[in-house]
């Protein structure tokens, strides 16, 4: 820790004396828990980031439209247009690699959760299912179905390591519920937490706001502080000594999501990519999802707010939307990829900037929290890296079978706990009849123990009538808690 004269030091040297206006009214504590806080920050690199996120801010506006191509055919494939014999190839060379345990999972589990709006990490939603699971127990536990798809494959059992990526906001409570709930049958030195770093907010004029009279404001750096931390953390040493080569990295929200799914990992194998994402068809144009395309030959995620209704809406000869590939935070990465970004290129990545309301201490010593935008956050974008990639593909999925997600409260009405509850539950209506079973109402849950993705149920279900809320659950099945 530094010394209260080197802190002040450094305030001096980069404008930020104000920091410290209320440094003599401070306890001993909280002095010392301050000074320590701030020992932490890189003033160097937190003045250069603010420099450079002013230059964002006046870019903000600039339309892309004219510089967007759609992805390559040769770079994209959609699994209902692939043949079965190719997807069967896929798959295999997938259950290869995890049973191999050349493959690793990445969870990005440090967001704040804001538009949920619960006091704890999304991970630990229930979702009312009739289980009664949460996220993070769907989550772990398709990990340990995938392993065994793997072994009924080849043979071997492979370990699939669990890395999950938190911030100071949510990660003791993940440890502790994992924990709590023995990492949901994982083997516990297969979990690995790591902390994402944080970042201050500004003033519009560049000044360190204030939070509390002995704190600075600060926020997780957005998903985009992956290659940062996985660097600070030394992952990627800890993967290597794995043999991990392979990462499946996805978002904490998403109740359908194929963890380490073979399929996806097959394929950008096979293709020999460094860098793939999996997408779904976005719906109607003004749906608020960014679309992955090339921008000036570089590809990228483009939001909807960077191009003009005219070019969201363009259609090809087939009346699909031409700009259509809805990224939905679900990415492949090769381990060499992930080094190359982490060690030459973090520093380099888009800074996104938006303005907020940021509570803050007022010159009296009043905490206000202000009714309008006072300040900016940074954050950086874990794809912004994709125009990194010397070979980067794109795979295409059936929204209904891989994506619905929880990021808001009940009152949006979509994308929202129920939401997702009901297109999980219709979904293994679908694997239940496919298996010949029927199915007369919503209430029936496959646990991810008994099938990963729709296999294993013949036995199960093959004609018998569902009639009321049941759980198809493995033997070995501990009752699953909440809390
Ligand atoms: C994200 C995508 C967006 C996509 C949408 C689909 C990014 C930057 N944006 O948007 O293109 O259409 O998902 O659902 O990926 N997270 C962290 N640390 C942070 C911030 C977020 O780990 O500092 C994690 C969250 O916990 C979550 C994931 O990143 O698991 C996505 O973050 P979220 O804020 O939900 O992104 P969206 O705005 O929904």
């Amino acid at each position: 820790m530094l010394s209260l004269e080197d802190i002040r030091t450094k305030l001096g040297k980069y404008n930020q004396s104000h920091v410290l206006q209320f440094w003599e009214e401070l306890a001993p504590e909280a002095q010392t828990n301050f000074l320590s806080q701030l020992s932490d920050i890189n003033f160097d690199d937190v003045s250069n980031l603010f420099n450079r996120a002013l230059g964002s801010l006046s870019e903000e506006t600039k339309k892309l439209d004219t510089l967007m191509e759609p992805i390559p055919p040769d770079q994209f494939e959609y699994e209902k247009g692939v043949d079965e014999d190719k997807l069967e190839e896929y798959r295999k060379k997938g259950l290869k690699a995890i049973s191999k345990s050349r493959v690793a999972v990445l969870l990005l589990a440090g967001g704040q959760g804001t538009r949920l709006g619960v006091p704890y990490p999304k991970g630990m939603c229930p979702i009312s299912l009739p289980s009664g699971k949460t996220l993070f127990q769907i989550q772990a536990e398709r990990i340990r179905s995938v392993v065994r798809l793997a072994k009924k494959e080849t043979g071997s059992t492979g370990r699939v390591c669990w890395y999950i990526m938190t911030s100071q906001a949510t990660h003791d409570a993940t440890a502790k519920f994992l924990e709590g709930h023995k990492y949901f049958g994982l083997n516990e030195d297969d979990v690995v937490l790591f902390q994402q770093g944080l970042l201050p907010s500004f003033s519009y004029d560049g000044r360190i706001i204030l939070d509390r009279k002995d704190s600075i404001s600060l926020a997780p750096d957005g998903n985009g502080g992956i290659y940062l931390a996985l660097r600070k953390n030394n992952i990627l040493q800890d993967m290597e000594r794995r043999g991990v080569k392979y990462v499946h990295v996805h978002s904490v929200d998403n109740i359908l999501v194929k963890v380490a799914d073979p399929v996806f990992i097959g394929y950008c194998v096979m293709k020999g990519a460094d860098c793939g994402n999996k997408v779904v068809r976005k719906e109607v144009p003004t749906e608020p999802v960014g679309v992955v395309c090339q921008v000036d030959g570089r590809f990228q995620v483009v939001e909807y707010s960077e191009i003009t209704d005219q070019t969201a809406n363009l259609r090809d000869d087939e009346g699909n939307l031409i700009f259509r590939a809805g990224n939905i935070c679900n990415h492949f990465f090769t381990t060499g990829f992930l080094k190359l970004i982490s060690e030459n290129y973090e520093d380099q990545l888009k800074l996104h900037v938006a303005r907020k309301k940021v509570p803050f201490v007022n010159e009296k010593g009043e905490r206000v929290t202000p009714s309008s935008p006072n300040g900016i956050k940074i954050e950086k974008f874990i794809f912004d890296v994709f125009q990194f990639s010397k070979n980067f593909v794109t795979w295409e999925v059936p929204r209904h079978t891989e994506f619905s997600p929880v990021k808001n409260s009940e009152s949006a009405e979509n994308d929202c706990p129920s939401t997702a509850r009901r297109d999980l539950l219709k979904l293994h209506k679908l694997y239940i009849q496919d298996a010949g079973g029927t199915v007369t109402c919503d209430e029936v849950e496959i646990s991810p123990l008994v099938s990963y993705a729709g296999e294993n149920l013949v036995e199960r279900v093959y004609g018998k009538v569902f009639d009321g809320r049941t759980v198809i659950s493995a033997e070995e099945e501990v009752v699953p808690n909440g809390f």
